[in-house]
């Protein structure tokens, strides 16, 4: 059994869905993960790199359970932007209710063609064995910022992140279908492959 280190009820879902249907497709894949009951301090995720705030999400949570940990990072990045807000993305207008970014963003991009509205998301995923010994694996996908706020799943930006080749924003998808697409599911599919040929 490993420990998910998050405070976010969503992706907790989404990684469960993704490890569902990763063992629909690998029944021998024995797999099990629990979000840890644990409150995480917001300073343990102020690093600059996903990378860096994974690990030490994973380590603090290790330090309680000493049991394998997982934990993610992830983040919305603007091409425009220069990748803005990237790792900074769940700090950014704090004061706004999370519609009230979504339609900040979709109104910034309102006038604005297709080319300048690239955007992806970013998942880095971290598993950690024991303080010390971790490994770590990432997903992205690539999408545009969509001029209006529109689809009610999801969390977070999934209402503006256009995903184009199915014409739909994240917000718009059922849970399976996000999770055969995102982010995260490219991480974690990257990791549970990683975990299912037990080269560690
Ligand atoms: P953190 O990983 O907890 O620092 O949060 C990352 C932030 O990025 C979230 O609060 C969301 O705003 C955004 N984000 C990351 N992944 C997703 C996603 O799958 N859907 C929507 N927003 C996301």
């Amino acid at each position: 059994m490993f420990y998910f280190a998050t405070k976010n009820e969503h992706k907790y879902n989404e990684v469960l869905t993704i490890l569902k249907n990763y063992k629909e497709e690998y029944p021998t894949f024995n797999l099990e993960i629990k979000k840890v009951e644990i409150n995480i301090p917001e300073e343990i995720e102020s690093f600059n790199t996903y990378y860096d705030n994974a690990v030490k999400k994973a380590q603090y949570v290790y330090h309680h359970v000493f049991k394998p940990v997982i934990a993610e990072d992830s983040g919305l990045e603007i091409e425009q932007l220069l990748g803005f807000p990237g790792v900074a993305t769940s700090k950014i207008f704090p004061k706004l209710t999370q519609e009230q970014k979504n339609q900040a963003f979709a109104n910034m991009v309102s006038n604005l063609p297709m080319e300048f509205r690239k955007c992806r998301y970013v998942c880095r995923v971290v598993v950690l064995f024991d303080f010390s010994r971790y490994y770590s694996f990432e997903g992205v996908v690539e999408g545009f910022l969509s001029d209006v706020v529109i689809g009610s799943n999801g969390f977070g930006f999934d209402p503006i992140f256009l995903y184009p080749s199915m014409a739909m924003t994240f917000g718009q998808m059922d849970i399976n279908v996000k999770c055969s697409i995102s982010h995260r599911y490219i991480a974690f599919k990257k990791l549970f492959d990683f975990l299912r040929e037990g080269s560690y």
